[in-house]
């Protein structure tokens, strides 16, 4: 999904152009050349194959990532024996990490069978100093190594890369810049991510984010709005406006902007038929922000309202800003405002000095508000974070039991909540053909379910109207009611 470049006009004898995107994008011809004739002597296609682990911001850097791979002349493929392979990897977790190790040595001994292969690393794992030495160190098959704040200069990394004959290693710390108009590739033709915002400064004390992604920065809204207005004119229905945290966004703009006047701004505009967004820390969920949603139909019905723990203890020493009180007042006021939202949360289990009281008061917040889905997951200590260094971690069999006890309740409750809708008619966008019933589609509807219903590949990318018959627990059978 480029806009115009013309590749001709780039004259590749002068030396690179200051201004940051038309540098990259005399890169990426730089590059297109060099892979051209690989493949010329080759005498097939350069494949490349890239492999998102973690959240949705990067996946969506990933669609950037290919955007501009798919520029230089490599085709797409999700096979890693390819000629260029791309971890874009995440670090919330010390599991995230084991995993990426783990395939390193098996893409190794890929490497060793191809010897035109590439391989290259970044993510919020590359941000980490431990990380790279290590790579540096053990990995020396590794050809390129990046962290989340330059992704734009894949091009540019590439090129090096072909000249120097070495591993690149090109890793910033607390960036400020954000650079705009590059290629983007998107997984799905009628609804993408936009980035609004990047980076955190809430630094919750278990949480490794601010560190690796920095500080916040906040696109400016004309340039979100542009983008989404460009998307929308390239056939996308939906967007997800996506931020570590939402609610602050627009803080630090030189004309500071909320983030509810941005969603109004948004919903706006002409042919965007859906607005998602995520993530909402609930210390600064605004009553405008409410208000917003409550009154603009194109907003889905969908909060993702990460509570953490349901101890107003542990929330302290998690640095969350908010009592059990307060999370619980603010989940009644947005019920109040849209009686029909659908929210969904995330736990951690096991957080230092978490007691058996503790994990209750969690299992009480998700009695009370039955959440349509939550996700949850076991501490991990990260190192460098305040919560590493403190004591009473718990025991391991201790977390394991409150995990599966949470888990348990968290399954019964969602199955019970999301078969809510059953026997109504419901605005269904229409995703892609089922997997497993042929002749069927599968689809989301406005509070994000899943809905399997027959019907027409042609659908897909509609909103369609689907009659629900049966809950499944986690999705619904249904039939076409009509079409919109
Ligand atoms: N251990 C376990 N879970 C974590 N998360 C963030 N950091 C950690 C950690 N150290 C979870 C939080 C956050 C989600 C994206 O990941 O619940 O909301
Ligand atoms: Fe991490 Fe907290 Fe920032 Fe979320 S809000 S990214 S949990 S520090």
């Amino acid at each position: 999904m480029i806009e115009n470049t013309d590749f001709a006009e780039i004259n590749l004898e002068l030396p690179p152009p200051e201004e940051e995107s038309a540098r990259q994008y005399y890169f990426i011809e730089k590059c297109r050349r060099w892979v051209k004739k690989e493949s010329e002597e080759l005498g097939r296609p350069l494949m490349a194959c890239t492999v998102t682990f973690g959240c949705q911001m990067n996946s969506r850097d990933s669609e950037k990532l290919l955007g501009i791979l798919k520029q230089i002349g490599y085709e797409e493929t999700d096979d890693e024996h390819a000629d260029f392979v791309l971890y874009n990897t995440c670090t919330v977790r010390e599991n995230a990490n084991k995993r990426v190790y783990g395939r390193l040595g098996y893409l190794n001994t890929l490497k060793k069978k191809n010897p035109h292969m590439m391989i290259a690393l970044c993510g919020c794992m590359m941000q980490e100093a431990e990380v790279v030495e290590k790579i540096r160190k053990s990995y020396r098959f590794v050809d390129i190594v990046f962290g989340t704040h330059n992704i734009f200069k894949l091009a540019e990394l590439l090129y090096r890369r072909f000249e120097e004959r070495r591993m690149v290693v090109d890793v910033w710390k607390g960036a400020e810049r954000i650079v705009e108009d590059l290629p983007v590739e998107r997984k799905y033709p009628f609804k993408s991510g936009v980035n609004i915002m990047f980076g955190c400064n809430n630094f919750c004390s278990y949480c490794i984010v601010p560190y690796v992604r920095g500080r916040e920065r906040s696109r400016r809204p004309e340039d979100i709005i542009g983008e989404i207005r460009r998307l929308v004119a390239d056939g996308v229905v939906e967007v997800m406006l996506l931020g570590q945290n939402v609610n602050s966004y627009g803080k630090n703009l030189d004309e500071p902007v909320t983030f509810a006047q941005l969603l109004e701004q948004v919903s706006q505009i002409p042919g965007l038929e859906r607005i998602r967004f995520m993530t909402s820390h609930p210390r600064d969920l605004s009553d405008d922000l409410i208000r917003v949603m409550a009154s603009s139909p194109k907003i889905c019905r969908h909060l993702h309202l990460p509570v953490q723990s349901g101890s107003s203890r542990i929330l302290k020493e998690m640095n969350r800003h908010y009592t059990k009180e307060q999370y619980l007042e603010l989940v009644d006021k947005i019920r109040k405002a849209i009686p029909d939202i659908s929210l969904t949360t995330d736990i951690i289990v096991g957080f230092p000095g978490e007691t058996e009281e503790d994990f209750l008061e969690t299992m009480d917040v998700v009695e009370k508000v039955r959440y349509d889905s939550a996700f949850t997951f076991i501490y991990s200590k990260r190192t460098g974070t305040p919560a590493a260094g403190m004591e009473n971690q718990v025991p391991e069999d201790v977390v394991k039991d409150r995990f599966d006890r949470l888990l348990r309740r968290v399954q019964e409750i969602s199955a019970e909540v999301c078969g809510r809708d059953v026997h109504t008619v419901q605005e269904v966008l229409a995703e892609e053909p089922d997997s497993h019933l042929e002749g069927y589609l599968t689809g989301r509807m406005d509070n994000n379910t899943i809905v399997h219903f027959p019907g027409d590949i042609s659908l897909i990318g509609k909103i369609a109207d689907v009659y629900l018959e049966e809950s499944r627990g986690f999705y619904y059978m249904g039939r076409l009611a009509r079409t919109n």
